[in-house]
């Protein structure tokens, strides 16, 4: 089981509090002035993804003092006691094993009493054949015509994951399918995806770990009542809907056949779900074989996690530079910055996995921590963040660690486009890092002609502080390899942050009572039932009662 100790308890926390008083005045800029080999001290190589670390407000001791607070916090063994199974999921008694999904070894696995290796394999092999089914055109729709568009319904770990994937691998999707989401409950998402499809060819994936989420089950119906003013024949359902789900009575109950079902298990969570059967839309979209590769992609990383000691595992780094910004710098946010617009949902994505993980108050002990846990995570693709809120990054008064992640070979190497992106790419984090002075900014001017209280009256403006940390990363393609090594890191990122927070990564009960009360006022919306509230939430109530057509 996991440690249950206040982090800013042990004694490395202490440590850090006086390395931190040291370093915090310390500028980046004579930091690497100080030693040419900042790059290589702080660069690693994973999978063919480089990793650099010099451009963050470290030192090899910090380093060092960070791996050791790990090693206190007892991080080794979390990630042992996650990867063997146990029910570290706590508050929910489940074990967390969504490495459990992309391990290709012929080991066993075994929680409670059953080897989930061969589950998992079962649930591939269904997987498998029916992509094949359905990209050779066997599987047909009820007028005899081959599949065209796969919609996913779902939402969360439901949704973000496949659609970022889906995305994120476009170069690779087949030519003869179109896949296509539908998540909000606010019925705009499904009328303009409907808009788009036709019932003859479009099948239908629900995907909902517990099948009992309100807005897919809602989408889904309407997706069913849709396909039922064309097709009319329910009989029709079984070859336009299929489920993807833990809960297979429920999904039975919707009229979706158990050979139509593909099912997973509750030790995978909802935000790392997409290597189980969620991911099929994925699947659908690139083909089996390269969902295997993102599966091996992501399979690497954990032999890297599990392998690696603390000081060079990326993951761990990871999260303890972000611990690092959060409790000493006391940065409430942080940026991720994909200059690839493939990845352009990414900060969506980790905005679920990262949020939802780690959002918490209550320690694993049961104490409320004194002590910040997740920042906000934010960010949109490069350049375009440039031109908008950049600015901020660079001249505002809060510290904003970034991720910038790019690819050294575009898929579309277009002209000079992919030099000049990656000119940004360098550009910015050259410059968060070295910022620019007083004196080069007065020299700047007077080079232009400017002088007296003009040029002054325009100094400090113009000067940028620097030292804004950031961790570049840079892979070679946007392969499914590459992509599921970097989403398998961030996913560990996640485990070992909430480790060391003392916070349970793996349940959500914050999403809970916005849920209760949405039921509830529901039921007052669709039957002008009176309820209690507050002033305010009574007000909109009547407002929109008065005002609804
Ligand atoms: O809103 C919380 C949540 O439970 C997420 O954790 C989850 O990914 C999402 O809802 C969807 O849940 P389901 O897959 O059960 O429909």
């Amino acid at each position: 089981m996991l440690q249950s100790d206040n982090p800013t308890q042990t004694n490395t926390w202490k440590k850090l509090e006086t390395h931190f008083a040291a370093l915090r005045h310390q500028h980046l800029r004579d930091l690497f002035k100080a030693d040419p080999d900042r790059f290589k001290k702080f660069s690693f190589e994973v999978d063919g993804t480089l990793y650099d670390f010099s451009k963050n407000r470290i030192t090899e001791e910090t380093l060092d003092l960070l791996t050791e607070l790990a090693e206190e916090t007892k991080v080794p063994a979390a990630i042992e006691s996650m990867l063997r199974g146990e029910k570290i999921n706590a508050t929910e008694g489940r074990a967390v094993l969504h490495t459990a999904l992309r391990n290709f070894t012929d080991q066993e696995l075994i929680v409670d009493g059953e080897n989930v290796l061969e589950e998992v394999r079962d649930a591939q092999r269904q997987m498998k054949d029916f992509c094949d089914r359905l990209h050779s055109g066997e599987w047909k729709g009820y007028t005899g015509k081959k599949v065209r568009h796969v919609v996913n319904i779902g939402i969360g770990g439901s949704h973000l994951g496949p659609q970022m994937v889906t995305e994120a691998l476009k170069k690779y999707q087949k030519p003869d399918i179109e896949v296509h989401f539908i998540s909000n409950v606010d019925g705009t998402d499904a009328a303009e995806v409907l808009r788009k499809v036709d019932p003859e060819t479009t099948l239908f994936i629900i995907a909902s770990k517990t099948f009992t989420t309100k807005e897919t089950i809602a989408n889904a119906h309407t997706a069913r009542s849709w396909f039922l003013e064309s097709a009319k024949d329910e009989a029709h359902v079984s070859k336009h809907f299929v489920a993807l789900s833990t809960n297979t009575e429920a999904v039975s109950k919707f009229g979706i056949a158990p050979e139509n079902t593909f099912r997973f298990w509750d030790w995978v969570g909802g935000r790392f779900s997409l290597w189980s059967a969620i991911g099929l839309s994925v699947a659908c979209a690139i083909g089996y074989d390269k969902f295997e590769e993102l599966l091996r992609g992501a399979e690497s990383m954990d032999k890297h996690l599990k392998n690696t000691p603390t000081r060079q595992n990326i993951p761990v780094l990871m999260a303890l530079l972000s611990i690092w910004y959060t409790n000493f710098f006391e940065a409430q946010s942080h940026a991720v910055l994909p200059y690839d617009q493939y990845l352009r949902l990414l900060p969506e994505y980790l905005q679920q996995l990262q949020m939802e993980s780690n959002g918490k108050t209550a320690m694993r002990n049961g104490e409320y921590v004194n002590f910040q846990t997740q920042p906000v995570i934010w960010g949109a693709a490069g350049t375009n963040g440039q031109h908008s809120f950049f600015q901020l990054i660079h001249q505002g008064t809060v510290l904003i660690p970034s991720d910038f992640l790019a690819p050294v070979n575009s898929h579309n190497p277009i002209g000079e486009h992919h030099p000049m992106l990656l000119s940004n790419f360098f550009a910015q984090t050259e410059a968060l890092m070295k910022g620019k002075t007083e004196d080069e900014v007065r020299a700047e001017l007077e080079k232009k002609g400017m002088a007296g209280e003009e040029l002054e009256q325009l100094v400090p403006h113009k000067v940028f502080e620097g030292n804004k940390p950031s961790t570049s990363i840079m892979f070679d393609m946007l392969t499914p390899y590459a992509l599921g090594s970097l989403i398998a890191m961030y996913e560990h990122k996640t485990f070992v942050q909430g480790v060391i927070w003392n916070v349970y990564s793996f349940d959500q009960w914050g999403v809970e009572l916005g849920k209760q009360l949405a039921g509830a006022i529901e039921e007052e919306l669709l039957h002008d039932k009176a309820a209690e509230h507050d002033s305010s939430t009574a007000g909109l109530i009547s407002y929109y009662r008065q005002k609804r057509k």
